[in-house]
């Protein structure tokens, strides 16, 4: 008698046998399209390269070197072409933008974009339309201008929990800014009363920023090659579990979101001062007669989408920003010089003050373009045949853009390893998705639309700390000795704790909001 498992793997086998048969008869048949790329195992393909234990767009800038700029891997079933220069680039996201614009379908989208009603996973259509619309409520100028309030006093008191810290004492500051995201993101999203445990919820909606903050961190555990994604036909079979894993915790995710939504449709509306966040204001405007048709699992998509997109790729952003400033003090120094030019030491900076900053601003540029936060842009797959530096490309083969071969081209940039700002002084090369050769938020109709909220809280956090605090090494830790080595599933992020002391730059009444 076989046991379960031993029967899911023969099935496995089975399956296997059969696609090796269907990709050979592909083979035959001369669908293979002549681009060329490293040799796959049988059926598997490139699959392996994706081991979580590898830096994949390391491998795949090493593999570019060898194949081009254009190359082709197979995972599974799936045909994906790596592009890895500014010019196909600007090809696929500029010129046949339109051709590409799509998302592949992955068990994620469907689960964590609600079949994919959001905006990530969404195809390029009307409803991808009107989601992007109702997200800027969260991401536009006039919703970020009255998260400000709101934003300083999160920062202020992210400031007064480092500073409890006692000094010598050393923090992970990877911890302590993704922590500060996983609050400041929240409650944009949800409200500050919500999040403070402070509205008219009960015990199970109270804690809800401990249960986001658990799930948020299991999610960047999560092994996202889903073998379902790769070998559709095989999906029932969900070998290795990862599948049954995202389930779970999407359901926690869900559940999570319907008790903040039962509470906030309990809640008296806020004072017209106070911002209501997302989900508030997205659950008024369901009320209208011009909302009425806007459902609770769109509401709920948007807000994942935001809470999943937001929070790791600007603590990532940080994260690289202050470790390259710990590794290169002239670089730090500089900083604080423009800071107490700019602002001095009376008051805290605004974000009045951060058009301004011009050396934060070509430092913050320097760290996009050295560790881009998402080193791949998000997928995209061809909707139609197409034709891409001569070569044909099939109806649904997934395209990658390997942003961090891109951003590290000789070809592009001089020494392009070396954190240098000053690389920025007299060129206007921005990310706002012109300049192919810098695209850390993408280009094109998929372009993230968080680039400016996301841009400010980069710029406004950094500031904010460095202005009032002073950061140090462990004693007898060298600058050099920083371990800059990365890892990287969606977001990328340093591997080894980020240890630093801090103590008050300005004076007490100025680092507290207790004061
Ligand atoms: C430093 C911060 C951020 C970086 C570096 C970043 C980067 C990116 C990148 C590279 C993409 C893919 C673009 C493409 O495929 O061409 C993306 C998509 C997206 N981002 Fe951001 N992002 C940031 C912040 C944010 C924030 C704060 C939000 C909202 C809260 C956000 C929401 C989104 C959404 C919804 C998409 C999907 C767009 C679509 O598929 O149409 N991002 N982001």
């Amino acid at each position: 008698m076989f046991s379960d498992m031993s029967a899911q793997w023969l099935l496995l086998l089975i399956f296997l046998v059969l696609t090796a048969f269907v990709y050979k008869t592909n083979v035959i048949l001369g669908k293979e399209t002549g681009i060329p790329g490293p040799r796959g195992w049988p059926v598997i393909g490139h699959l392996p390269l994706l081991h979580r234990k590898k830096i994949v767009h390391r491998t795949m800038m090493n593999l570019a070197q060898k194949y081009g700029p254009l190359y082709e891997l197979r995972l599974g079933m799936l045909k994906v072409l790596i592009i890895s220069s500014p010019d196909l680039a600007k090809e696929i996201l500029k010129i046949q933008d339109a051709s590409f614009a799509d998302r592949p379908l992955t068990v994620m989208g469907e689960l964590f974009g609600y079949q994919r009603k959001d905006i990530i996973y969404s195809p390029t259509d009307d409803h991808w339309r009107f989601m992007k619309k109702l997200g800027s409520e969260f991401m536009s100028s006039k919703a970020m201008q009255k998260q400000q309030v709101s934003r300083h006093e999160t920062l202020m008191t992210a400031v007064d929990s480092l500073l409890e810290c006692q000094q010598n004492q050393f923090i992970d500051l990877r911890e302590e800014l993704l922590d500060m995201m996983l609050t400041l993101i929240p409650q944009m999203l949800f409200g500050k009363r919500l999040i403070a445990g402070k509205s008219v919820a009960k015990s199970s909606e109270s804690n809800i920023m401990k249960k986001l903050t658990q799930l948020f961190k299991e999610l960047a555990k999560l092994d996202l090659s889903v073998v379902g994604d790769c070998f559709p036909f095989l999906r029932w079979l969900d070998v290795g579990g990862a599948e049954a894993r995202i389930v779970k915790l999407h359901l926690q995710f869900d559940n999570i979101l319907s008790d903040a939504m039962n509470a906030l449709r309990r809640e008296a509306p806020p004072a017209t001062s106070e911002d209501p966040g997302l989900m508030q204001t997205l659950l008024s405007i369901q009320r209208t007669e011009e909302g009425k048709n806007i459902t609770d699992d769109e509401i709920k998509a948007l807000v994942t989408d935001l809470f999943i997109a937001g929070i790791d790729t600007i603590s990532s952003t940080l994260m690289f920003v202050m470790a390259e400033l710990m590794r290169n003090p002239e670089v730090k120094e500089k900083l604080l010089k423009e800071l107490d030019e700019v602002v001095g030491r009376e008051r805290v900076v605004e974000e009045s003050d951060l058009v301004n900053l011009k050396y934060l601003k070509m430092v913050i540029k320097e760290t996009f373009r050295l560790h881009p936060a998402v080193p791949f842009l998000l997928p995209r797959k061809s909707m139609g045949p197409a034709t891409v530096a001569g070569y044909k490309v099939p109806k649904d083969t997934q395209v990658l853009i390997n942003l961090y071969a891109i951003q590290r081209s000789p070809e592009s940039w001089d020494d392009p390893t070396s954190f240098k700002p000053e690389r920025f002084a007299n060129n206007l090369i921005d990310v706002k998705g012109q300049d192919f050769c810098l695209l850390p938020f993408g280009a094109g109709r998929r372009q993230c639309p968080g680039m400016g909220l996301g841009g400010l809280m980069v710029e406004i956090t950094l500031a904010t700390l460095l202005q009032i605090l002073e950061f140090s090494l462990p004693a007898g830790m060298k600058p050099e000795d920083v371990d800059m080595t990365e890892e990287a599933t969606i977001t990328s992020a340093l591997v080894s704790p980020l240890l630093v002391s801090v103590k008050p730059r300005l004076s007490p009444n100025l680092c507290s909001m207790r004061t």
